[in-house]
């Protein structure tokens, strides 16, 4: 690892593998980091103040790594650790590195995919709460009405192959049934946690037609692949060997059984331990 600068890209566990995916496709040429902290996972319904010190120590240990340029893959890291890390960390850490979410590559440009201007958004409760979407979508689209759900069984149902059972109905009917709700006019459907384009087909079974649903990673990939474009200070300083390591924080071998849920090559992870984490300074 030592002599490469890959890009960093966290996750609170698997979920973020759905965003890699898309990044490697469209930016195959980078070295890659991925750490799923698999062992605090998940993070949808921890404090804001947990989530930023879970997120922390991971930037720090990918930074330690050899990354310049880490991506919050996680909506719900992005959501409660981004904005303090950027502002109150990075200016001591390093202030040439750079920390990257999702929630703003996805704010910039979701309110194009709406005819109507009434969008839905699927995340975890932490996400929601934050409203991080209704702030940063309100700056790019004043005009666009956002409805929220927050979907606190939809990790679990996914981490336990249930995605595709008929228990899954219920609560996939249930969260669809509280969006329209809020917002009978809703014409676009943002699934705003990394888990949920898993449950895509069983979404697209119960919602109606006319609801378009929109996934974040080509999106996320289309936004860094511009951000290093805009940036060639940046680009210049990441190698480009086509590499990937993965480490998360909890059982490898369950890790890369489960991954093949999230990407379609598989792969070999290391562990990690999470104690390690909390040790660094
Ligand atoms: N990765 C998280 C997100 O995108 C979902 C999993 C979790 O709750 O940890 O919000």
């Amino acid at each position: 690892m030592i002599n490469k600068k890959p890009i960093g890209i966290f996750d609170s566990g698997f979920g973020g593998l759905t965003i890699l995916k898309d990044i490697r496709t469209l930016l195959p040429e980078y070295d890659y980091l991925y750490l799923g902290d698999n062992a605090r996972a998940p993070y949808g319904n921890r404090s804001f103040e947990t989530v930023y010190q879970y997120t922390l120590e991971s930037v720090k240990w990918l930074f330690s790594q050899g990354c310049e340029l880490v991506i919050l893959a996680c909506n719900t890291a992005s959501a409660k650790a981004l904005r303090n890390i950027q502002q109150l960390d990075l200016p001591k850490i390093d202030s040439n590195k750079r920390v990257l979410g999702v929630i703003r590559p996805t704010s910039e440009i979701i309110g194009t995919f709406s005819k109507t201007g009434n969008l839905g958004i699927f995340a975890t409760r932490g996400t929601v709460v934050s409203e991080s979407y209704l702030i940063e979508i309100g700056k790019f689209f004043p005009d666009t009405s956002v409805s929220q759900v927050a979907c606190p069984l939809f990790v679990p149902l996914i981490e336990n192959n249930e995605h595709s059972s008929q228990g899954a109905d219920y609560f996939v009917k249930k969260y669809i049934d509280q969006l329209l709700t809020q917002n009978p006019s809703t014409d676009t459907l943002l699934l705003a946690c990394t888990h949920y384009p898993i449950l895509k087909d069983k979404i697209k079974q119960f919602l109606p037609d006319y609801i378009r649903i929109v996934e974040q990673g080509p999106i996320v990939a289309t936004s860094l692949k511009e951000y290093l474009n805009r940036h060639q200070w940046m680009n210049e300083q990441i190698t480009k060997g086509g590499s990937l390591d993965i480490y998360t924080t909890d059982d490898p071998l369950d890790f890369d059984e489960k991954s093949a849920l999230f990407m379609d090559t598989s792969i070999k992870s290391k562990h990690l331990d999470f104690h390690a984490l909390s040790l660094q300074n």
